[in-house]
């Protein structure tokens, strides 16, 4: 039994806990820690059994396999070597991970303590195949990321390409499309040499990603069209079925893709 710690009570870490509960064998949720008092109360209730805190040592009290993080890229920062010390960390907030220090910081601390840190897709898809060509020399990689004019406060009428930079310079001018462009960049080339494109588009209904990776293997071009998620517009309902999908391969007995 895999017993696992929530860090966020919000629209991912909700989303966690109904799985853990229905859908996912082998696994239990010990404890959740959010700083919102009010998510804590609504989170007691409707998860009952789970041992629910706004404190992170009361938390931390407890014994546990494995902590998702999904919570912010603040959390990741203030916990993540403590979590590290102590048990495995899977981290949502991505985007925290371009802060090389921290990003050097948590691996040392994963590796002298033989810990692991998962970090899932997330919103975008190709994460499996530039895994595998990262093995050998990869040329270029660049994520394209396409959404509503209105959500960027952009007013248009017709495409509009209004980012076109190193990854590292986009999570700073676009934190919103942060955890996507730091996935790829960890997987890929590195925040100052993958490429990020932000388009904006008065017809578009949803966020789309679009990801084009060349190297020695060849060439990878996916196209990712998310919906939103209900109870956060801002998160991806796809991000947080790989959170799920993670969590299933730690625990089952087969692990499909690199
Ligand atoms: N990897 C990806 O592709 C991807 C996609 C979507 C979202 N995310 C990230 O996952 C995280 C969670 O997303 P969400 O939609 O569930 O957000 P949310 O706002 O719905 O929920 C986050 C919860 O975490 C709590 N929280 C924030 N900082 C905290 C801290 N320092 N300590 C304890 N609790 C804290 C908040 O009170 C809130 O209840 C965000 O950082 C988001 O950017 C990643």
């Amino acid at each position: 039994m895999l017993r696992v710690g929530l860090i966020g009570c919000g629209a991912i870490g909700t989303t966690l806990a109904k799985a853990i509960k229905k859908e996912i064998k082998d696994i239990e949720l010990i404890a959740a820690f959010d700083t919102e008092g009010k998510k804590v109360k609504e989170f007691l209730k409707r998860f009952k059994g789970v041992s629910t805190t706004d404190s992170f040592d009361v938390f931390m009290s407890n014994e546990f396999d494995l902590v998702v993080e999904a919570a912010s890229q603040k959390a990741v920062a203030a916990y993540g070597e403590n979590i590290l010390a102590k048990t495995n960390l899977m981290i949502m907030s991505t985007g925290s991970l371009l802060d090389n220090e921290l990003f050097s910081n948590l691996v040392h601390v994963a590796q002298e303590n033989k810990r692991k840190i998962h970090l899932p897709s997330g919103a975008i898809c190709g994460i499996d195949g530039i895994k595998a060509a990262k093995l050998r020399k990869i040329f270029s990689a660049t994520l394209t990321t396409t959404k509503p004019a209105k959500t960027l406060n952009v007013k248009t009428k017709t495409k509009k390409t209004i980012f076109f930079g190193t990854a590292e310079k986009a999570v700073k001018l676009f934190p919103q499309s942060v955890n996507v462009a730091a996935t790829l960049s960890l997987v890929s080339l590195g925040g100052k040499k993958t490429r990020v494109k932000v388009v904006a588009d008065p017809n578009a209904k949803q966020n789309m990603h679009e990801i084009h990776v060349k190297g020695e293997f060849g060439e990878i071009y996916t196209r990712t069209k998310n919906f939103p998620f209900k109870e956060n517009p801002k998160t991806s309902y796809l991000a947080a079925l790989s959170a799920i999908r993670m969590l299933k391969n730690i625990t089952e007995g087969l692990d499909i893709g690199t």
